[in-house]
């Protein structure tokens, strides 16, 4: 599994630009000849394996936060745009690797730089080693995509790399994609494109599955560092059943069928509120008429840097969650 998540982060994928993981998720179930794999428009991938029961959506999104070249200034210097919720503190002298192969550093201006305020994205720049205009423009373009250098820390139980979000999500859908299981629903693995920029790709293929009930995969914070925000959710204590983030508030129907899942089967568990952000599930519950829709969170800290950390018996507790809510008949369950 720990291979999995390393070869999945090492792969640059900003929003927009997926493919590469597409490929990779392609390749690691070519063998598996019970499933349907289809694209849509958006470049989602649809991964289905066949049921005669309810219609499961499993959701994890694809993409990355990530820079794009927006200007190339006479001496060699990017200035760049960021592609989803990338902050300035966390980026300073992070090394940048392009789409392209290309390699830089980010830094800022230095003129009127004070200590106790964070440089704009503005006042950044990447500095790819070139000598000039001209000789960087042989190297990248205005529009070119790229993400954090992948950079794998192996701590042992606990990982640190950049874009666990969501690539924690793609890896325990492929593991649950790859596992032979009994099941009677009828299963979709969706890897989504574009969460980061506005849960884009949920919404497309919400709207093509439209499933019974769906369960989005994403990294969460956590509350157990330094003087960090009052947020009961720890690393290494079991995956997050969210209840609340800024984006949804999951149905209390969806909680308790998810607690009663994890409890009978002696999976350790958390509740998470959530003060900022959400996930695909947030699309997806207001999809059609509407979804009955949950979210499993990965502990995850650090999240949108280069240096994002979990715990891999929370990765493995998530995939154990999932594959008996996936085994349990939903039609027998009421509100289902
Ligand atoms: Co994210
Ligand atoms: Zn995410």
């Amino acid at each position: 599994m720990k291979n999995l998540v390393r070869e999945l982060t090492s792969i640059i994928g900003p929003s927009s630009y997926e493919e590469p993981v597409v490929d990779f998720i392609k390749k690691t179930l070519k063998n598996k000849k019970d499933l349907e794999i289809k694209n849509d428009p958006l470049g989602n991938l649809i991964v289905r394996k066949k049921g005669k029961g309810k219609k499961i959506m499993l959701d994890a999104h694809m993409d990355e936060i990530g820079f794009i070249v927006k200007h190339i200034d006479k001496n060699g210097f990017l200035r760049f745009s960021v592609v989803g919720g990338l902050f300035p503190h966390n980026i300073i002298e992070n090394h940048v690797l392009f789409v392209n192969g290309v390699e830089g550093v980010i830094s800022y201006e230095d003129k009127n730089f004070d200590w106790k305020s964070i440089p704009k994205i503005d006042e950044m720049f990447i500095d790819i080693g070139a000598t000039d205009k001209k000789d960087a423009e042989k190297k990248v373009h205005i529009g070119l995509l790229g993400g954090m250098k992948p950079t794998f820390v192996d701590l042992g139980d606990r990982i640190s790399t950049k874009s666990l979000d969501d690539r924690i999500g793609c890896a325990i859908l492929l593991k649950l994609a790859l596992d032979d299981f009994e099941s009677e629903n009828d299963i979709y693995f969706v890897f989504t494109t574009q969460e980061e920029v506005g849960l884009r790709g949920a919404k497309t293929s919400a709207y093509s599955v439209s499933p019974d009930f769906a369960i989005a995969v994403d990294v969460t914070g956590t509350g157990d560092t330094p003087e960090s925000h009052i947020f009961e959710v720890k690393l290494g204590m079991g995956p997050a059943i969210k209840v609340l983030d800024y984006g949804m508030v999951v149905r209390k129907p969806v909680i308790d069928f998810m607690v009663d899942v994890a409890e009978n089967n002696k999976i350790p568990y958390q509740l998470e509120i959530l003060r900022s952000g959400s996930t695909d599930g947030m699309m997806i519950q207001t999809n059609k008429e509407g979804v009955l829709t949950g979210v499993v969170s990965i502990p995850t800290r650090y999240v949108h840097s280069q240096a994002e950390m979990c715990d891999m018996n929370d990765v493995e507790n998530s995939v154990k969650l999932i594959k008996e809510i996936l085994k349990t008949d939903l039609s027998k369950i009421k509100g289902f």
